[in-house]
């Protein structure tokens, strides 16, 4: 994109590890694949149909506080904010946090941290076509080193968002991590928006991730044709079907993939065979759920303060606030 108001950098992660990722999880005991592994051009499509499903409430959820309660946010973290959004993706939601912050102050950098270029441009042309005082800078990179360029780059006080729910498909240990790192990059001038999806009706939340239409089936499906195209798998995709559901002790959705038939599967660039029985799973994806008090008291634990918390009239979802 052609304009001095958008500077696009790219870190790039040195090392390439989804052949090994794949190995380690395929032969695991029980088996598994990585979630990030979704997200190739197909599955960044899929995930843009899932967001604007009927059964999947986050997104509009999320964007609904967003649109009634930005002025609120904005209005408690400090003046002259430089905005990160961690995770951008198409951008949408950031715009409200836009609008507010350029209500108050002249203008407004707005770093777009993701793992996808493409998806970068894309995303922030609009931006730059509404707000003639906005600069973005997208940030091609894994989280951390994202973070880390920000340390050096962003001067002054900073609002990193990372919403849509993304830290449910965090582990505790992934979790532990990630907050660890953004206190180490953070400074008692910053503020963290954290976008959360709280504990709900199972059978609402089973809808979520197991649509009518079948859009989250084909987003699973396709972590296995990218293992197809990217390692020359050869998983028959009519043999293996989407399953979604809510484990009540564990708090989380669990995705999962099943075999309906006992069958071999060649990663032929893994030089490496796998058996499966049928009814086995290949579980691909958590999604874990937060009550509100959950989440602010792993939130302190981890040494942040929450400043306030916002959420829809059904309590649906939530977004807090910290330092
Ligand atoms: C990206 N992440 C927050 C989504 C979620 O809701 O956990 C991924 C997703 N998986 C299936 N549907 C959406």
């Amino acid at each position: 994109m052609e304009n001095e108001r958008y500077t696009c950098i790219t870190l790039r992660n040195a090392l390439d590890t989804l052949a090994d990722d794949i190995r380690q999880a395929l032969t695991a005991p029980r088996k598994w694949l990585p979630c990030k592994y979704f997200y190739d051009p197909t599955g960044n499509a899929l995930f843009e149909q899932i967001c604007e499903l009927p059964e999947y409430y986050l997104t509009r959820t999320e964007t609904a506080i967003l649109k009634q309660h930005a002025v609120h946010i904005i209005g408690r973290c400090p003046s002259d904010l430089t905005l990160v959004e961690l995770g951008s993706g198409s951008s949408t939601k950031s715009r409200y946090l836009i609008e507010s912050c350029l209500a108050r102050q002249q203008d407004l950098t707005y770093y777009a941290v993701d793992i996808s270029p493409a998806g970068l441009e894309n995303g922030t042309r609009q931006l730059l076509d509404n707000y003639p005082r906005l600069r973005v800078v997208g940030v091609a990179a894994e989280f951390a080193d994202g973070l880390g360029y920000l340390t050096t780059h962003a001067s002054g006080p900073r609002l990193v968002a990372f919403l849509g729910s993304t830290i449910g498909n965090f582990t505790e240990e992934d979790i532990a991590r990630f907050f660890t790192m953004l206190r180490r990059h953070l400074r008692p001038m910053d503020r963290l928006l954290l976008g959360v999806d709280l504990i709900k009706d199972p059978a609402v939340l089973e809808a979520a991730y197991d649509d009518a239409q079948g859009v989250t089936a084909k987003f699973n499906l396709n972590i296995l044709a990218r293992l197809n195209r990217e390692l020359s798998a050869n998983f028959d995709l009519a043999t293996f079907r989407h399953r979604a559901v809510w484990n009540h002790e564990r708090g989380r959705i669990e995705m999962n993939l099943v075999s309906v038939r006992n069958q071999r599967v060649r990663i032929g660039d893994l030089n490496l065979d796998i058996d499966f029985r049928q009814d086995e799973t290949i579980h691909t994806e958590n999604c874990y759920k937060y009550s509100q008090s959950g989440m602010e008291s792993l939130l302190t634990r981890h040494g942040f303060q929450v400043l306030g918390h916002f959420s829809d009239p059904r309590d649906q979802f939530c977004l807090f606030l910290a330092s």
